[in-house]
């Protein structure tokens, strides 16, 4: 088989060691051929490839981003889109293709198997928010850089007595900042999933400061208060119709430095939790979702996407994965709210 290979989306620690499995086991155990399709599905849309076999993947599984280049093109918002993917997977003679992305690249991914195309999906975000799977890689290594910002932020922010926020990723699902509010320690922790209140917030930096702690505030970017509108930076949108976040956390500071009047700084860690080498956790969980991904287009099981349930890696069909996002349930922010305050 000749397989085409893209990453669309965000991109995530983890990309380059899916596709070094895939080629790898591809080459090696099946004697499959590769065209690596550049930009995400700008790649098969307007026919951009390079070379991807055996010596293209030799020394990237540590390294970050993605040697094939990603975007968030959406071939289903452009004229003729399908049909110029159609026709340049005949030109390049793909018999199947392996779409790695998130919820919108899985989005075209499956509509395009609905028209006929054999697609596989694999399942990538920092923010683990995709119902299909238990956890998607990247999101450990975002935790963790996130965590180790945490652990410095502490003893800057005490030595100043000051309220530190740090603002992390997580549009819709406040995944990246429960947990990395949980292991670094935070004395509040705001979600996209439950609206906050300011003045409890507030109440809570005050306790903290009584205790002759400085209170550090982990706030996903899509977090919001009760009271408000979602404070954005901006409006620009891109092609899936998301707004760019950001400004959440320099909102939160201006607020809890008016009603302690205490010094508060924010922190955006924004691109930063992105980029870099992925966690050994990232990368062998991108390494088994490789090997089960050209299993899978080998098979013929198209349609499918690799998930991972407990510690198995299994296949489920592409329109599960994007059909719910997985949210906090509000047990698991219960439990973080003991360490509040
Ligand atoms: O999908 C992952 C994510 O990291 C989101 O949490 C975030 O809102 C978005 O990507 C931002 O990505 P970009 O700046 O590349 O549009």
């Amino acid at each position: 088989m000749r397989i085409g290979v893209l990453t669309g989306g965000g991109d995530c620690p983890g990309l380059n060691a899916v596709i070094r499995a895939v080629v790898r086991k591809g080459v090696s155990t099946y004697g499959h051929e590769f065209v690596g399709f550049r930009d995400g599905w700008r790649g098969p849309l307007e026919g951009l490839t390079r070379p991807l076999g055996i010596p293209e993947v030799r020394g990237i599984l540590p390294r970050g981003g993605t040697i094939l280049g990603s975007s968030r093109t959406n071939p289903f918002k452009i004229e003729g889109g399908v049909e110029r993917i159609k026709a340049n997977l005949a030109d390049n003679g793909i018999d199947a293709l392996i779409a790695i992305g998130g919820e919108d690249t899985l989005g075209v991914a499956s509509k395009l198997t609905d028209l006929g195309v054999n697609v596989i999906g694999v399942p990538k975000t920092i923010d683990n928010d995709l119902g299909a799977t238990d956890y998607t890689f990247g999101f450990d290594t975002a935790v963790n850089i996130a965590m180790e910002a945490i652990d410095r932020l502490h003893t800057t922010a005490e030595s100043h007595h000051r309220t530190l926020v740090v603002e992390v990723m997580g549009r819709h699902a406040g995944w990246i900042a429960l947990h990395a509010g949980l292991a670094g320690g935070a004395n509040v922790i705001l979600l996209p999933e439950r609206n906050f209140d300011i003045e409890q917030v507030a109440a809570y930096v005050e306790k903290r400061f009584q205790t002759q702690y400085a209170p550090i505030i982990v706030v996903a970017e899509g977090a919001t208060p009760l009271e408000g509108q979602m404070q954005l930076s901006s409006q620009d949108k891109d092609a899936f119709g998301h707004v760019r976040l950001g400004g959440i956390g320099q909102w939160l500071a201006a607020e809890i430095e008016e009603r302690t009047g205490k010094e508060a700084r924010t922190v955006v860690l924004g691109h930063i939790q992105r980029g870099g080498t992925p966690t050994a956790f990232d990368r062998v969980l991108a390494t088994r979702i490789g090997l089960h991904a050209i299993d899978a287009a080998h098979d013929g099981d198209f349609g499918k996407m690799v998930a991972l349930r407990g510690t198995d890696i299994t296949r489920v069909p592409l329109a599960d994965a994007t059909r719910e996002l997985k949210t906090v349930p509000p047990e698991r922010y219960t439990e973080a709210e003991v360490f509040f305050g």
